[in-house]
């Protein structure tokens, strides 16, 4: 069998590394100035086969909402395997490695299958809703828009006005992840071939009562004709509203769009409060699924960087497979105003795997579910639950976008 290599890739590689991915994940990759300034060759690893790319995994250099904080995450990404190179472990040592070197205290991503990632520590996080709403049944949010309430931006405007409300949705809800200048060129990039037949994006503002924008949704139409009249579809890519009354305008607007059947949203949170809004919710068909994975690749930096929603004393005794420096037993302190965590000899009051770990940290999953199954061990009695009500957060996590 050949020899494989696993090493950092270089620049002049964009277009080969682009390559490997979409043939593995079946899509013909489209290169482009943007994507080009926006690879990280340096956070890419490459594993070679006689010189050739058989595979590859990236990290972008990205921040995300975690509880009460917004920190550095490395968002892992572009990982796939030729299928002539399949099941040969070259992902296990790529994925291994990269988890090695990032300096970042925990890293991201979204699975294409939930089965891959959790024999490297990575948990879901996360559980993202996707609706599909039959808008003759739902009875939308109702009450008066005001005249300009809502408008539209060009791309150019949007570049402009955007950032600053996701950095406010940042602040309300973990899981959310930051977009650089260059990443929200990409975001709101609209490329006729990427339309899927659906019209352009139309990108919808709410304005409050001074004239600034405090919502907005990005959206698509399709026109679709059936025998007894029209049934359109109405796809809503992206909706961010930090504030609620431009949060109820942007969804009445949607869910009220002329000669449409049917909206889809694939980026609702497990308490999107969209189902409040409406008369019928039961005509909000909810998919959930797996949303953002999360690894802890730095116990105590990472348990050091979030908040907690109640005051803790813990000591966490963790394994972890790929790290070393993680295994060990760890005292975490918290309250209202600090929170620090360090390595102790004291007994562990919990036992659980960097895994368990990922879970719970954006504040979605309960440790406590975890010791159902003995993945989390009470060696204290008590400490579970403490500690299961600290690590928890009163707005569950989504991410809003696939990376
Ligand atoms: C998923 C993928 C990267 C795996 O690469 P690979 O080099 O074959 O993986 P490895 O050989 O290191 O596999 C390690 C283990 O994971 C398992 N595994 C790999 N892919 C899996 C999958 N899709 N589902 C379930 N298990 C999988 C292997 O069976 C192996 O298990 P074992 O250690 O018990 O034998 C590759 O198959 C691929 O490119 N798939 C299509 C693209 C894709 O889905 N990428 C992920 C994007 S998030």
């Amino acid at each position: 069998m050949s020899e494989i290599e696993v090493r950092t890739a270089e620049a002049a590689e964009f277009e080969a590394v682009g390559a490997v991915f979409g043939g593995a994940m079946m899509f013909e990759p489209t290169p482009d100035d943007l994507g080009r300034q926006l690879f990280e060759p340096e956070r890419t690893l490459v594993a070679t086969d006689d010189g050739r790319i058989v595979g590859t995994t990236r990290a972008l250099t990205r921040d995300l909402s975690v509880p009460g904080a917004v920190v550095d995450a490395a968002h892992v990404t572009g990982v796939g395997v030729r299928a002539t190179h399949r099941r040969r472990g070259v992902m296990s040592r790529l994925i291994g490695q990269q988890l090695r070197d990032v300096p970042e205290a925990i890293a991201v991503l979204w699975a294409s299958e939930p089965a891959i990632y959790g024999r490297f520590g990575y948990a879901a996080a996360a559980w993202g809703t996707a609706y599909e709403v039959d808008l003759h049944r739902v009875g939308p949010p109702d009450g008066p828009i005001r005249p300009g309430e809502l408008g539209e931006l060009t791309v150019e405007e949007a570049l402009k006005e955007l950032p600053t409300l996701l950095r406010r949705a940042q602040e309300q809800r973990p899981g959310v992840s930051g977009r650089s200048e260059l990443l929200w060129q990409k975001h709101l990039q609209d490329k006729p071939d990427d339309r899927g037949g659906r019209t352009a994006r139309q990108i919808l503002v709410h304005r409050d009562e001074a004239g600034s924008i405090d919502g907005y949704a990005l959206w698509r139409g399709k026109m679709n004709w059936i025998p007894t009249g029209p049934a359109n579809e109405v796809q809503v890519e992206e909706l961010v509203a930090p504030d609620a009354t431009a949060y109820r305008a942007l969804w009445q607007h949607l869910l009220t769009m002329d000669l449409s059947a049917k909206l889809g949203y694939g980026y609702g949170a497990v308490d999107e409060p969209l189902l409040q809004l409406v008369r019928t919710p039961t005509a909000l068909d909810r998919r959930v699924g797996e949303s953002l994975w999360v690894r802890v690749t730095d116990v105590p930096q990472a348990l050091q960087q979030r908040r907690y929603a109640v005051p803790v004393e813990v000591v966490l005794d963790v394994t972890d497979a790929l790290i070393e420096s993680n295994n060990g037993r760890f005292r975490l302190t918290a309250d209202a105003s600090s929170v620090s965590c360090e390595r102790t000899d004291a007994a562990a009051d919990l036992s659980l795997s960097v895994a368990e770990l990922g879970a719970a940290y954006l504040g979605g999953r309960q440790l406590a579910e975890f010791a159902a199954t003995g993945r989390v061990v009470e060696q204290t009695p008590g400490a579970l639950g403490r500690a299961t009500a600290a690590f928890g957060w009163p707005v569950a996590p989504v991410s809003v976008e696939i990376f």
